[in-house]
């Protein structure tokens, strides 16, 4: 088994796309571990996408990843990493391929409505970027 960390951002929140998500995560076969509904600071979406700050667009990604609430998963299954990464599809998702959740539910490369740890590396970090101990299962 292994555990990914997921956001539902904050445009498919918006867009009341969230329980459909968490459907197809489910029906993926996905066990949900840990799962907070929140609205993040300025502050706390820059220390999460901390890799990206030298990029032109982190401070649109930030302004994006703080403008409204998300849903910050665990998610457990074997292969999640890779799996979860599959189910979202192409970061662009004008670029992500048929039945993915980019694909179905973004707009923009900005605005693509699911966040995945690319790693195990960065799956421990984030995870335990948002999650404490008591709060997954
Ligand atoms: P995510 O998987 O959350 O990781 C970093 C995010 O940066 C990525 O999804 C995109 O939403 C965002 N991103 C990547 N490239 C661009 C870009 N050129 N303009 C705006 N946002 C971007």
């Amino acid at each position: 088994m292994e555990r990914t960390f997921a956001i539902i951002k904050p445009d498919a929140v918006a867009g009341k796309k969230a329980g459909q998500i968490l459907a197809r995560i489910e029906e993926a076969g996905f066990t949900v571990k840990g799962m907070r509904l929140t609205h993040l600071s300025k502050a706390a979406a820059e220390g999460f996408y901390a890799v990206h700050r030298e990029r032109p667009f982190f401070g649109e990604l930030t302004d994006f990843m703080s403008s409204g609430p998300c849903v910050l998963l665990c998610l457990e299954a074997p292969d999640a990493i890779r799996k979860w990464r599959t189910l979202m599809g192409a970061t662009d998702p004008a670029k992500a391929d048929a039945g993915t959740l980019r694909r179905d539910f973004g707009t923009s490369i900005g605005n693509n409505a699911t966040h995945g740890s690319d790693a195990p590396e960065t799956a421990a970090f984030e995870l335990g970027y948002f999650f404490r101990g008591m709060e997954t299962l």
